[in-house]
C-alpha cells in the first residue's frame, strides 16, 4: 500500500512533519509519501482544497492558519475536534474528509511518557497560560483525563472564558490575570505555557517572569523553536522540572499517523533525535 499523505498550512516551509512522518512510514514498512502543500493566504482557500482533494490523498495535517476554517469544508467531524473547534488532521477515506484533532491527546500522552506521576493524583494544580487553539485541545485534553482543577490565565479574560466553558461540574476553572497568575504560580503543580510569547525570533520574551516556584512543579511550555525557551529555563533556575515542547509535536504526528493507518508506531529515540536537531 503506499500512503499519500501531507500538510497544508502556511508559512510550512520549514515544518518538521516530514521529518517526524517520513520516520513513521520507513518504521511501518509501508510505502508513501508526505507532501508539503503550502497554501499562501493570497490565493482562494476552497480552490486550493480543490486541486487537493483531486489529487487523491489518504490523509492531511492542517496546520496555522487554517486549523478553524478547515471545517467548512469537511463531510464529517470527529466529537473531539467538534467540541474543540480546530482540526489538525484529515482522513481522507472513500472520497469524504473526516477531520480530528490530535494536538491536545497529544500533550497528554507526551506528559504522562514524561512525568506519569502526574497523573496519579488529579486533584493537582494545574495553570493553562493562554487561550489560543492550543489551550482548548490541552484543556479538554486534560479534563478528559480527570484532572478537576484546571485554571487558565490570558492576557485576554473573554477568551479565557470562552475555554472555561467547556469544562463541567467535575473540573473548577478559574480565570486569571497574568499578574494574579504571577503571584499565584507557588501553587500549582503543573504549569502549561501555551502562547506564542518567546517563540523565535522574539526569545527574551516570556509570558510572566518566573521568580519562585513549588519544587515538585511540572512547568511545560509547548513552543519549540526554541526548545529552550526564556519561561522554561527560568523554571529550571528554581528547581522545578521542565518539559520541552517537542514532545507534543511528536505524539500529536503519533496518533494522526495511527488514525491514517491504523498503526502506532514507537516514538524510541526519535524524541531524542529531535531534540537533538532542535538544540
Ligand atoms: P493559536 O490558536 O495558534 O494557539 P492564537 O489564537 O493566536 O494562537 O492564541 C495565541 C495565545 O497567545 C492567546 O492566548 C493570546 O492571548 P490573547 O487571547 O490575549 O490574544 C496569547 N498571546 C499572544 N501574544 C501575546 C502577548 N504579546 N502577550 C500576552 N499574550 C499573548
Amino acid at each position: 500500500m503506499h500512503m499519500k499523505l501531507g500538510l497544508i498550512g502556511f508559512p510550512i516551509k520549514h515544518s518538521l512533519s516530514p521529518w517526524i512522518h517520513n520516520q513513521f512510514l520507513e518504521k511501518s514498512g509501508m510505502k508513501g509519501t508526505y507532501s508539503i502543500m503550502e497554501i499562501s493566504p493570497d490565493n482562494t482557500f476552497e480552490q486550493e482544497l480543490e486541486r487537493i482533494k483531486e489529487s487523491g490523498l489518504d490523509g492531511f495535517n492542517v496546520t496555522v492558519p487554517y486549523k478553524k476554517q478547515i471545517i467548512n469544508y469537511l463531510d464529517d467531524l470527529d466529537k473531539n475536534a467538534e467540541i474543540i473547534g480546530a482540526v489538525n488532521t484529515v482522513v481522507c477515506k472513500n472520497g469524504k474528509w473526516i477531520g480530528y484533532n490530535t494536538d491536545g491527546i497529544g500533550y497528554v500522552i507526551a506528559l504522562r511518557k514524561n512525568f506519569p506521576e502526574i497523573f496519579h493524583d488529579k486533584k493537582n494544580r494545574i495553570l493553562i497560560f493562554g487561550a489560543g487553539g492550543a489551550a482548548y485541545g490541552i484543556y479538554y485534553g486534560l479534563k478528559s483525563e480527570g484532572f478537576t482543577q484546571i485554571d487558565i490565565a490570558n492576557r485576554t479574560h473573554s477568551s479565557a472564558k470562552a475555554i472555561a466553558i467547556l469544562g463541567d461540574n467535575n473540573v473548577e476553572t478559574s480565570i486569571l490575570s497574568l499578574d494574579e497568575a504571577q503571584e499565584s504560580i507557588n501553587s500549582y503543580n503543573l504549569i502549561i505555557q501555551t502562547t506564542s510569547v518567546g517563540m523565535k525570533p522574539n526569545t527574551e520574551d516570556t509570558i510572566i517572569p518566573i521568580k519562585s516556584l513549588n519544587q515538585k512543579s511540572v512547568v511545560s511550555d509547548i513552543i519549540y523553536q526554541p526548545l529552550n525557551t526564556r519561561f522554561l529555563m527560568d523554571a529550571k533556575k528554581t528547581g522545578a522540572s521542565i518539559h520541552y515542547g517537542h514532545t507534543m509535536l511528536l505524539y500529536q504526528a503519533q496518533y494522526a499517523f495511527e488514525l491514517w493507518t491504523n498503526k502506532k508506531i514507537p516514538i524510541d529515540n526519535m524524541d531524542q533525535q529531535l531534540k537533538t536537531i532542535l538544540e
